[in-house]
């Protein structure tokens, strides 16, 4: 694997899912893969479990880790040409490249504006790096997309489902806040590619980017999309078409036990307690949240593990 930046990277996602699964069981297999290479990660935004779960992912494989939070940053330039006299202090072909003499691999978290879709899509800071940088790239979440998360949340499904076929439903949930998009996008690219049946559910006006939910059945009916699910992924996204606003936060699209029924639930968290999904959800016997977040180390390990043998 020569970078992650997609889940389309992956070349074989089932093979890679069963990869992970295995490493899991004995994760210092390839403690030595990584000796004498570091693993330089980015962040523009927060983290919790991604920090940590990449970072424990790369210690485990032998590597080095450097932490570089933007905001103790010079400001970067990436538009070409600029006369830069305002604030912008470095381009990013300097800062991209010099990077690159220090780590071994980028790992880069950047989210969305949320104001301009057009500018979002073109993913502009993660596809600097990729161009700019001399070393592969992965990514942690960018305005589009988060593909370690898909990849955590696969690995997850396949370890717990009961049936060949499981049903899997991604609930709009509500949200004080406007969020990106990324983890339903990476969330429903990745069930295309394994054997599930996957159904999404959400209020009317909150379609996704029809290229990414293209043949995947949508129901404005929550209660009845839930009916015998096997899994229930809950995720609030903001508005799509009107970019980043809040058009409804209705509370009956919040999670409950009833509704969920005896599906697993699922949540890439951090989650609001009693907004998203009530306190019995996540307490009860169903939620598996805590299984999604531990497999985000295994997701990157496999990710790095792969990427690691390229170099
Ligand atoms: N799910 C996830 O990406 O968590 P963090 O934002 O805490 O990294």
């Amino acid at each position: 694997m020569k970078k992650y930046v997609t889940i389309n990277d992956i070349k074989n996602i089932r093979h890679t899912i069963q990869e992970a699964i295995q490493l899991k069981k004995n994760p210092y297999q390839f403690e030595n893969l990584g000796k004498n290479k570091t693993l330089v990660m980015l962040f523009f935004n927060a983290s919790l479990r991604t920090r940590l779960s990449t970072e424990k992912a790369a210690k485990t494989l032998g590597m080095n880790v450097m932490v570089l939070n933007i905001d103790d940053c010079w400001d970067l330039e990436y538009d070409n040409g600029t006369i830069m006299n305002l604030t912008k202090a470095e381009h990013i072909k300097e800062a991209a490249n010099v990077i690159s003499q220090y780590g071994d691999v980028i790992a880069i978290r950047i989210f969305p504006t949320l104001t301009n879709k057009e500018k979002d899509e073109t993913e502009q800071v993660l596809n600097s790096f990729v161009k700019y940088a001399t070393v592969p790239i992965v990514n942690m979440e960018s305005a589009t997309a988060h593909p370690l998360q898909a990849l955590a949340d696969a690995i997850t499904i396949s370890e717990l489902k009961t049936t060949s076929r499981p049903k899997v439903v991604l609930t709009w949930a509500p949200h004080p806040k406007a969020l990106p998009h990324a983890v339903a996008n990476s969330f429903i690219k990745i069930m295309k590619e394994i054997d599930v049946d996957l159904l999404i559910t959400h209020p009317k006006h909150y379609e996704l980017n029809s290229n990414i939910t293209k043949d995947v059945p949508i129901s404005h009916n929550q209660v009845k999309a839930l009916k015998d699910a096997d899994f229930v992924y809950a995720k609030n996204w903001s508005n799509y078409h009107d970019y980043g606003k809040i058009i409804s936060v209705d509370e009956n699209w919040m999670l409950t036990n009833e509704k969920l029924g005896n599906a697993k639930f699922m949540h890439c968290l951090p989650v609001r307690r009693n907004v998203v999904v009530e306190d019995a959800v996540l307490d009860g016997e169903y939620s598996v949240v805590i299984e999604q977040a531990n497999n985000r180390t295994y997701a990157a390990q496999i990710v790095l593990k792969n990427i690691l043998k390229t170099l």
